[in-house]
């Protein structure tokens, strides 16, 4: 299913499908950038084995991949790029996951009635490509039942300045797509709000990630 009823959902999907054979070689290339590696090493501290996932914005979908190979049971992969999404479908073939991974294509906040809660859910980078951030939380929140772990960038003037940059540029040239910068205060807040409290958190220079757990 395609489903890219919004603007901004369609601006999001012409930038990535373009970038999704790159994303491939990219991790062909290096596997995990350390960001990642630090969502991994936070997702460690809880048993991951005989857990559903969802991967939200899952690109071509390697997080949860790894996932399912240290144990978890099923994962679902969201995103709305088609391309990353087809990319995320061939590769679980090839590794036989098929009967282990389910993938839909689209704006998670439009098609999120559909998608069953999980044990976890992941958005790695994900947050800072969308522009409305209370209703990707709070839907997302809402599908999880024990551990929601993101990673976005790191609350810096670096960051700050680069995003803001880039996305005025972008803007002014017509680009179809630009990145947004979400205080972290407020994805705290809406996760509290949800009885999650943080159990995991690591930086790199550019990226923030962590990990909450559901306290009941
Ligand atoms: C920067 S990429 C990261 C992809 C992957 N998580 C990774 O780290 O390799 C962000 C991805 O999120 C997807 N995305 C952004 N907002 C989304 C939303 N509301 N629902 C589903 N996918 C979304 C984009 O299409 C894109 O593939």
């Amino acid at each position: 299913m395609h489903c890219c009823s919004n603007s901004e959902s369609d601006k999001i999907d012409k930038f990535f499908s373009k970038k999704a054979s790159s994303f491939l070689e990219t991790f062909q290339k290096n596997g995990f950038e350390k960001s990642q590696r630090h969502l991994l090493a936070g997702l460690s501290k809880i048993p991951v084995e005989s857990k559903t996932i969802l991967e939200i914005g899952c690109g071509i979908g390697f997080l949860h991949r790894e996932l399912v190979k240290r144990g978890a049971s099923f994962a679902t992969g969201v995103d709305i790029s088609s391309e990353m999404i087809h990319f995320a479908e061939e590769i679980a073939s090839s590794a036989n996951l098929t009967g282990k991974t389910k993938y839909l294509t689209g704006d998670f906040t439009e098609i999120y009635a559909q998608i069953e809660p999980a044990d976890v859910t992941v958005l790695d980078k994900v947050i800072c490509c969308y522009h409305d951030l209370p209703d990707l939380l709070e839907k997302s929140a809402a599908r999880t039942r024990s551990v929601y772990a993101f990673t976005l960038p790191r609350e810096k003037w670096y960051n700050r300045t680069a995003i803001a940059v880039m996305s005025f540029f972008r803007t002014l040239t017509g680009a179809n797509f630009h990145p947004f910068y979400h205080r972290h205060a407020d994805i705290i807040n809406i996760l509290n709000k949800h009885h999650f409290t943080r159990l995991f958190q690591e930086s790199t220079f550019i990226w923030e990630s962590y990990v909450f757990m559901r306290n009941v």
